[in-house]
């Protein structure tokens, strides 16, 4: 059911705000009170897996250690999403703000933004706006007045492989080893960069943590529905007629989304990217909710003329590209796949192994050691399940 509460145009993360403010303002109230106003509004990590961050402060908050670290996941890997390279460029300083007081609030004098390899393009405008904080005292020692409090923020570059965004991936990427995902537990929380208690929240995430703190969880939770409250960016793209950045409530249905962004006559949509899965046209009263379709906020619309083999096999070829090869499910999985797909084009799939690997897409979600063996197979089963006459009866000659 959509529980959905909200007026949908209101922004809360596309707004104009005095960032320096917002800090100024938070950093004069108590530890705990941040952490409570965070963990009372119910915000989820807007990178994908949707975690408390409210908890995630808290456990960082109570690590006992000498060092902590707050990590910023700015690798944006993600097919089809683009959202925080408008935040990491037109909203840098709330970005660096939420940083801030993510430290001030879990204990934390380090800060690190892992910017994806592609995005380099935009690090001199970061440096810039870290470097106008420091001279404002908004960064390095005793920030704002705050006698005591001392956080720094540095810019990290990645190389362009999608697995880093992971989070532990990310951090093996940062201390220098080879970007592939640690066993969790122990999580980042407790044991992350340098061994140290670490916060990774997303772009977003950090900013959006802001815009709480400024007005408060009871506002916050007037967007969205009650288990996933808040509005969310989503990267759009695709046929349709204005492709973008949107901020929207939690709980739009598909169909309110292809409406606004101009693409009525949709034949699927892929939400979350590559690991997300596709949605055709009769799941288009579905929400976009943790409860009901979960995203990090790529939207990747297919016209009627498309050819969903052909969409299912670029996601393929891509986590072929990306997987890591460090555990088999995986390794061997996303390349079993691909093969069947091309048996499908060339109509030499027989059903009996149609179905074999439909069995081999579940070992892959449940056997798979990080996010991306885990939801590698997703594609591939939504539009087989939803394009399976399509599929099936096209011509191999296309
Ligand atoms: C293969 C893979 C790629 C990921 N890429 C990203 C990414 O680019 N950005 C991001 O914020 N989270 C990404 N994540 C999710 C992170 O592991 C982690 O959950 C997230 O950064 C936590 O932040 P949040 O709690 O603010 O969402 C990825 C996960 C997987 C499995
Ligand atoms: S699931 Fe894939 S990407 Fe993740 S650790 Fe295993 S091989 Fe590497």
């Amino acid at each position: 059911m959509n529980d959905k509460k909200t007026a949908r145009n209101e922004g809360i993360i596309l707004r104009e705000i005095d960032v320096d403010a917002i800090l100024i303002k938070v950093l004069k109230e108590d530890r705990e009170d941040i952490l409570r106003e965070v963990t009372d509004s119910k915000l989820k990590g807007r990178g994908g897996a949707g975690f408390s961050t409210g908890r995630k402060w808290s456990l960082a908050a109570e690590a006992r250690s000498d060092q902590k670290y707050i990590i910023c996941n700015a690798d944006e890997g993600e097919p089809g999403t683009f959202k925080d390279r408008v935040l990491l460029t037109d909203y840098t300083d709330a970005l660096l703000a939420g940083m801030t007081i993510a430290g001030y609030a879990v204990g934390a004098e380090s800060g690190i933004i892992y910017l994806r390899g592609e995005y380099v393009y935009m690090i001199d405008h970061i440096h810039d706006r870290i470097k106008n904080r420091y001279e404002n005292k908004l960064l390095g020692d005793n920030i704002a007045g705050k006698k005591g409090f001392v956080f720094n923020i540095t810019v990290r570059l990645g190389s362009g492989a999608y697995v880093c965004g992971e989070e532990t991936a990310l951090i093996e990427s940062l201390e220098g080893q080879r970007g592939e995902p640690r066993n969790r537990p122990p999580f980042p929380v407790t044991c992350g960069f340098m061994g140290k208690p670490t916060v990774v929240n997303n772009v977003e995430t950090f900013i959006t943590a802001l815009h709480i703190l400024d007005k408060g969880a009871e506002w916050f939770k007037k967007f969205g529905t009650d288990k996933s409250t808040g509005t969310k960016l989503f990267s759009i793209s695709g046929d349709c007629a204005k492709p973008g950045v949107y901020e929207f409530p939690l709980g739009i249905t598909v169909k309110e989304v292809l409406t606004h962004i101009g693409a009525r006559d949709a034949k699927a949509v892929q939400v979350g990217g590559a690991s997300g899965r596709c949605v055709a046209h009769d799941e288009f009263e579905s929400t976009l909710a943790f409860e009901d379709i979960s995203t990090g906020g790529s939207i990747i619309v297919f016209g009627p003329h498309r050819d969903m083999l052909a969409v299912a096999r670029n996601f393929m070829e891509f986590f072929a590209e990306e997987s890591c090869g460090q555990c088999t499910p995986c390794r061997y999985g996303v390349e079993a796949l691909l093969e069947g797909i091309e048996m499908l084009e060339q109509r030499k799939c027989s059903m009996k192994y149609l179905n074999e690997l439909l069995g081999l897409c579940e070992t892959m979600q449940v056997t798979s050691k990080c996010g991306l063996g885990q939801s590698a197979p997703n594609a591939f089963m939504s539009i087989l399940k939803n394009f399976k006459h399509e599929i099936l009866s096209r011509d191999s000659a296309r």
